[in-house]
């Protein structure tokens, strides 16, 4: 305790040094990617969704706060700043852990492994859940989009990002386990509104990892969750496909949107930023689709082939 103390006003010195971050001209939106079930999507979303956005024309901000570090493993990238230190004081700001990736307009803000013991040390301190909304306030101006990549529980992290986010995306399969995990997650929204007067909003739940020929379980599961939150929360139209290749995309170091542009998996992703955009006050973006450059999508591209937004029960 005594060394962070020490640390803390080591850093408290540091930012009388040097000048503040300077303020951009945006006004981003928060996207926190959460949900408390592992392996059900969370960063392949956060990290496809977050470069998709870009390519609408959105300057992305992509922050990792999975001790796990499975964004900088996706993107095969090396932080060269530590997310912790914005949590343990020594930095002011986010936008002071960023560094850039091998897009352009988007910006990783790292995770690692120290993310882990941070998390422990800051559990103690009162009003430990609005660290990062703090911290935020520079990065905010910086960009159009911040998107958090959560790890698969609802500790002090989550909490945090879900304090600092305006919008929650929950990635779920379509199991009885996972959607479980979306009901828990939705529950601790509901006491951050209530206890915390955090005005966050849930954008939807996208189906991860679909498989259409498991029609009858779909339906079932679809329909518990309808009559469970009625219209309150909806599951997102488009459904992500079960695809070996984007384990493939993976292991390859690269997204599926330059994986595979065409396969099922990457149009469903493309279709998912534009069903989303909208959801968080990025409608903006949608005519900024066919910007010159050659690096947005294509306007002619079917986005939401039928096979993509098929409904639960048509589907198969
Ligand atoms: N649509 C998909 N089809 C097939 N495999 C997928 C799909 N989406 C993700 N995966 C694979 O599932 C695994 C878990 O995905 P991912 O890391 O995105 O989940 P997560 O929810 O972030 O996991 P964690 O809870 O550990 O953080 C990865 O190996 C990934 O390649
Ligand atoms: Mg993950």
């Amino acid at each position: 305790m005594a060394l962070d103390l020490r640390d803390r006003i080591a850093g408290r010195l540091r930012n009388l040094m040097t000048a503040a971050p300077e303020k951009g001209h945006r006004q981003a939106t928060v996207l926190a990617v959460a949900s408390n079930k592992g392996g059900v999507g969370k960063t392949t979303t956060a990290v496809t969704l977050a470069i998709a956005l870009q390519r609408l024309g959105a300057r992305v901000l992509l922050i990792d706060l999975d001790p796990q570090a499975h964004v900088s493993a996706a993107l095969r990238v090396s932080p060269n700043a530590s997310i912790s230190d914005v949590f343990n004081g020594k930095l002011r700001d986010v936008c002071e852990a960023t560094y850039p990736s091998a897009w352009d307009e988007l910006d990783l803000a790292g995770s690692e492994k120290t993310l882990a013991e941070t998390e422990v040390m800051i559990a103690a301190k009162i009003g430990k859940e609005l660290l990062l909304d703090g911290a935020l306030a520079v990065a905010r101006t910086r960009y159009d989009l911040i998107v958090i990549d959560c790890p698969p529980n609802l500790g002090t992290l989550t909490l945090n990002a879900l304090c600092a986010a305006d919008h929650l995306l929950v990635p779920t399969d379509m199991s009885v386990l996972a959607l479980e995990g979306v009901s828990d997650i939705l529950t601790a929204v509901d006491t951050l509104r209530t206890r915390l007067g955090r005005k966050l909003a849930v954008c939807g739940i996208v189906a991860t990892r679909f498989d259409k020929r498991t029609t009858h379980l779909n339906t079932a599961i679809e329909q518990s969750f309808a009559d469970l939150y009625g219209t309150s929360v909806r599951i997102l139209d488009t459904r992500i496909p079960q695809s070996s290749l984007v384990n493939k995309a993976h292991l390859a170091g690269e997204s599926i949107l330059d994986h595979a542009p065409t396969s099922p998996a990457a149009i469903a992703y493309k279709a998912l930023a534009l069903e989303v955009a909208p959801l968080i006050g990025l409608e903006r973006l949608e005519s900024r689709r066919t910007r010159p450059g050659g690096n947005a999508l294509d306007a002619t591209e079917p986005f939401v082939p039928e096979a993509v937004h098929a409904k639960v029960g048509q589907a198969g």
